[in-house]
């Protein structure tokens, strides 16, 4: 079965969640299933270019973070959201719809100068990818691609990403 059909038959849609009006997508029966969550870290190293470095979003990004950091004998540096590292860290804070939300990375992750693919379960909006490209570019690394499992292609995150950056090659599974 091809990689975009075996993600279809593993996403669950979740009407009103987490609150209403919104239709959310499961992917634990994604994670769950391990030839598919192989699948889907195979695709993405296939699709992407030399990196040195997976950075994955919290939370779910970092399981898809940890299977193409395994598939590829690399490591994992977190993009969290904030109070969760013990610092030194580098932050960014950028706008929702309502409010602010705050993402970090560590400064001892290794980041200088590392060739970094940006994983997330999902694409919507695209804002948490321009702030988490944003940041590790602050902290010293060079993006180099965004890969996602999934992308809700109507939010329109991927000319978002591209007006901030527009070189960067986005994949999404
Ligand atoms: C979801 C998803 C992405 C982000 C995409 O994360 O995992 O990280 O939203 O949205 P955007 O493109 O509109 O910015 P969520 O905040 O639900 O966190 P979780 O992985 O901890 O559930």
């Amino acid at each position: 079965m091809e990689v975009a059909d075996l993600i279809a038959a593993h996403v669950v849609d979740v009407p009103d969640f987490p609150k209403p009006g919104v239709l959310f997508k499961d992917l634990t029966p994604l994670f769950g299933d391990g030839p598919t969550l192989r699948a889907c870290a195979d695709a993405i190293v296939a699709a992407a270019g030399p990196f040195d470095l997976v950075a994955g979003i919290e939370a779910r990004g970092f399981i898809v973070a940890a299977a193409v950091a395994y598939a590829t004998g690399t490591g994992v540096i977190p993009v969290r959201k904030a109070g969760k590292l013990p610092g030194p860290t580098t932050t960014i804070t950028y706008e929702l719809e309502y409010g602010t939300a705050t993402l970090e990375i560590p400064e001892r992750a290794g980041l200088a100068d590392r060739r970094v693919l940006l994983v997330d379960d999902v694409l919507a909006t695209g804002g948490t990818v321009v702030a988490a490209s944003e940041l590790l570019w602050r902290g010293g690394g060079r993006v180099v691609g965004v890969s996602v499992v999934l992308e809700l292609a109507a939010l329109g995150g991927r000319s978002r990403i591209a007006n901030t950056h527009s070189n960067l090659p986005i994949h999404a599974l």
